[in-house]
């Protein structure tokens, strides 16, 4: 068994740095901290990075987690080895691209490419946005699979992830009290379907939904709040088409445990948004 702790980047394939830096510096307000001729890093917390875009083909993305025992890396890798899953260790060049001590990657059973990483840097300096969107940290994300049953028993098999709740097949996951750090969407593609940020409060959502009119953003859904994990939220299109959402979701699973059950909710928008709004997302469609 794998031990995660949480979800800590995700990198992003893209021809236009520059296009990227502005839309996230100006829109989703992350902030820039390291600019190189072919990387763009951007935090929202505390650690070194959350989004990392590099020079590449928009729709590579990898997405990573940090590992509870950071001295287990080794046994991480062995054990997927023996499973016979896809997956390497990362060079120390390519360890210090990410700004971490030491990483393992793997495919996933769609071949969304994750990463496990041990000892991730801290920044040393405050997170501090040039746009006050209210952003607290990286919180998931949407991960695209080509079967969620597959993809779910894999999880739970290798990692400590838990169901929290299913939406249809697909099941949102977590490896710690949050009640998702990933959720898998069906999709007959790979790659992230969509990215959170968590707000301070709903009025960081309502204050991003009319800013983002204003600048002629594409808004996908919302605002609304969703009944699983009980946040408010606003979905926008973002740089090469990915979406961001910004949600103030505070639901944790804590206390019995073992009589936890999740909730199935059917494959409808209502499962998506318990206010009534209609999502412009392919996989959020029923
Ligand atoms: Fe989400």
């Amino acid at each position: 068994m794998i031990n995660l702790r949480d979800i800590l980047y995700v990198r992003l394939g893209t021809r236009d740095l520059e296009g990227a830096q502005k839309f996230c510096t100006e829109i989703v307000g992350l902030q820039a901290v390291e600019r190189t001729a072919d990387r763009l890093y951007l935090k929202s917390s505390a650690s070194h990075h959350a989004v990392c875009y590099f020079q590449g083909e928009p729709g590579d993305h990898t997405v990573a987690f940090d590992i509870k025992d950071w001295s287990q890396l080794g046994a991480a890798l062995a054990q997927l080895q023996s499973a016979g899953v896809p997956c390497g260790q990362g060079t120390a060049e390519e360890a210090a691209d990410r700004h971490v001590e030491a990483f393992i990657w793997f495919n996933d059973p769609t071949g969304n490419r994750i990463e496990i990483v041990a000892r991730p840097h801290d920044a040393g300096k405050r997170y501090f946005p040039s746009r006050d969107a209210g952003i607290t940290g990286l919180g998931h994300v949407g991960l695209c699979t080509t079967d969620p049953a597959r993809d779910q028993a894999f999880w739970l098999q290798h990692f400590n992830a838990m169901v929290s709740d299913w939406i249809g097949p697909c099941p949102l996951l977590r490896v710690n009290p949050r009640h998702h750090q990933m959720a898998l969407f069906a999709s007959q593609r790979k790659g992230i379907q969509h990215i959170n940020f968590q707000v301070a409060e709903i009025d960081d959502i309502m204050k991003s939904w009319y800013f983002l009119q204003s600048q002629d953003i594409r808004i996908v859904f919302g605002p609304g709040r969703h009944p699983t994990s009980g946040g408010n939220f606003v979905y926008f299109e973002g740089h090469d088409e990915v979406i961001f959402e910004y949600s103030n979701s505070d639901r944790h699973i804590v206390g019995d445990l073992e009589n936890y059950r999740p909730r199935q909710f059917p494959l409808h928008p209502t499962s998506f948004c318990m206010w009534g709004s209609k999502p412009d997302i392919a996989e959020f469609r029923d």
